[in-house]
């Protein structure tokens, strides 16, 4: 027997969240898909758009917001640094006042709520992987900041909503997730890679390609952070959700290369300032505590991004995706 829940996913229309959506629909909950469309889109949404339980509300989270749900999965915020450091300023409201508003909105409730917190709160780590005892290594005056900060906030006020109001909270710390509905060009590796090899155009690496990253599929991130809100009232996180496998910048290019078929060659570009040269989550806590961790090969969640981004660029032949 299933419980039924009305549950509301803050950026419901982005990448993650709008499979976040599918996903409970799927297992029979109602959704509330709350967004600005700041960097998501209805189209993520639009085979949802019919469903009587499903149910989209434009709405920015920085404003208080008053409905009546179960659980909350907060998701609203720009994730690529293209989109982050657009309105610096709005990206630390979302993640703080946002964080304010919808813990607010559970205090009231009694609802239980999850936090999409982000690997870049470990900064550029001094600790490789990561666990989640380590406290990282952030800028807090450098280009990330206003999202790296604005996420660390986040978690603190997350955690101090428990303290003190006995909310009942889990924070995910997310490591790089690729996948269908992921935009088109705002910079992220797999995304930029893809689009550049399918238009056979130079694939640009930063550096010397040779800093490593670990790449979740979204299929994969969507069940762990199903399974982390199912977890018992005393867990709370913070729990690390990613890959922990490692692969180099330069690997996954050729990857992408040869998966494409492309004839594209790759360039080299200076690698941005505070651009963590090597990243990868310690996942023993999330085996522990939820069994989970992710099931799909790099090739095989590579070449279902590749088919969406195909479909994409059949569609817009000359798209560029704009914040
Ligand atoms: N994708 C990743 O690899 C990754 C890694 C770490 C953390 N995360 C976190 O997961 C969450 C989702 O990321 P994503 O990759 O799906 O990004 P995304 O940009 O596709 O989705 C974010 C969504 O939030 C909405 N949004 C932004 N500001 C808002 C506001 N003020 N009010 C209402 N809606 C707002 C956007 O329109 C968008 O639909 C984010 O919180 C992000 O920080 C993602």
């Amino acid at each position: 027997m299933h419980l039924h829940r009305r549950i509301l996913v803050t950026g419901g229309a982005g990448f993650l969240g709008s499979s976040l959506c599918d996903r409970l629909l799927a297992a029979g909950h109602d959704v509330l898909c709350v967004d600005n469309f700041f960097t998501g889109t209805k189209d993520n949404i639009a085979h949802l758009l019919g469903n009587p339980h499903f149910e989209l509300l434009r709405h920015d989270v920085t404003f208080p917001l008053y409905v009546e749900v179960d659980e909350i999965y907060n998701l609203a915020c720009p994730a690529s640094p293209i989109h982050y450091q657009v309105d610096p300023v709005q990206t630390t409201k979302t993640s703080v006042h946002g964080a304010i508003n919808v813990l607010g909105l559970c205090k009231r409730l009694k609802a239980k709520i999850l936090q999409a917190s982000t690997s870049e709160i470990y900064g550029d780590p001094v600790v490789h992987p990561q666990p989640e005892r380590y406290w990282g290594n952030v800028n807090p005056i450098g280009p990330r900041a206003c999202y790296d900060e604005g996420k660390r906030c986040a978690e603190t006020l997350f955690f101090s909503y428990r303290q003190q109001y006995r909310v009942r909270i889990k924070v995910a710390r997310i490591f790089n997730t690729y996948g269908p509905r992921m935009h088109m060009n705002d910079g992220r590796v797999v995304s930029n890679f893809i689009v550049q090899a399918l238009r056979g155009e130079p694939i640009t690496l930063y550096g010397d390609g040779g800093q490593t990253r670990s790449f979740c599929y979204v299929d994969d991130m969507v069940h762990g952070l199903v399974s982390l809100m199912n977890t018992e009232d005393d867990f709370t996180g913070p729990i690390n959700l990613g890959s922990a496998g490692e692969v180099t910048i330069a690997g996954l290019a050729e990857t992408v290369i040869a998966l494409t078929g492309s004839k594209s060659k790759t360039v080299h570009k200076p690698l941005p300032s505070d651009d963590p040269r090597q990243r990868r989550p310690d996942i023993a806590l999330a085996r522990e505590k939820l069994g989970w961790e992710p099931t799909t090969t790099l090739e095989n969640g590579l070449s279902k991004t590749i088919a969406y981004f195909e479909e994409l660029l059949r569609r817009h032949p000359r798209h560029v995706a704009s914040a």
